[in-house]
């Protein structure tokens, strides 16, 4: 096995984090990879905020906001999402117009983009879980956090150090769902 496989099948996304967040040193290292995500027409369709401190209380008074909607959990559930990590890096798509390439297609390479982080993030000791939930999708969610018109939310990453690691997901065998094309006949 490489090491480069070994650290893929030794990823996991951990719930309960605490501080220490990742400092500048490993996250410029992290973005550095997630910017390898592959990305047609090389449009470059993702950003990153990186939230901690302050930043999260001003987050939970953003999520807050949407619980005027109804469809929405409680306002005191959604202040309290934020708590959840010392560190948020929310995962944001710009959408650009490109006769080759799609929207989805953004959106994939921006996918790409966050698993590459949450690996890297891995490789130095910290953890992280890719979360978004109906408020991910909130246009209020988006105003407060500055997306533009042309943009949407992947997600928000939360990030920190491990307090303890969660049972294992269990894993498909490959060929559970891998199969070759066409169908070899007997
Ligand atoms: C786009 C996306 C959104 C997700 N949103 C949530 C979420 O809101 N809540 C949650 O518990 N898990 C969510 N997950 C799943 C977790 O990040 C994680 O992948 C899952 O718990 C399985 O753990 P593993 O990554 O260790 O396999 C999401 C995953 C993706 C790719």
């Amino acid at each position: 096995m490489s090491e480069i496989t070994g650290a893929i099948l030794g990823r996991a996304s951990e719930p309960r984090l605490q501080a220490p967040a990742p400092g500048n040193d490993v996250l410029n290292e992290a973005f550095a990879c997630a910017a390898r995500a592959p990305d047609h027409a090389l449009l470059r369709p993702w950003r990153y905020l990186v939230i901690e401190g302050d930043g999260l209380d001003a987050l939970a008074d953003v999520l807050a906001r949407a619980a005027d909607d109804s469809a929405m959990p409680s306002e005191a559930k959604l202040r309290s999402m934020p708590r959840r990590a010392p560190m948020i890096i929310a995962a944001i798509t710009r959408h650009q117009s490109h006769p080759k390439v799609p929207a989805v297609e953004e959106t994939l390479s921006t996918g790409c983009g966050v698993a590459y982080l949450l690996l890297a993030l891995q490789a130095h000791g910290f953890a992280g879980m890719w979360r978004t939930g109906p408020a991910n999708y909130h246009p209020v969610v988006h105003e407060g956090l500055g997306l533009a018109d042309n943009e949407s939310l992947a997600g928000l990453i939360y990030v920190g150090t491990p307090i303890q690691r969660k049972p294992a997901v269990p894993r498909p065998e490959s060929n559970e769902f891998v199969q070759r094309w066409p169908a070899q006949g007997i």
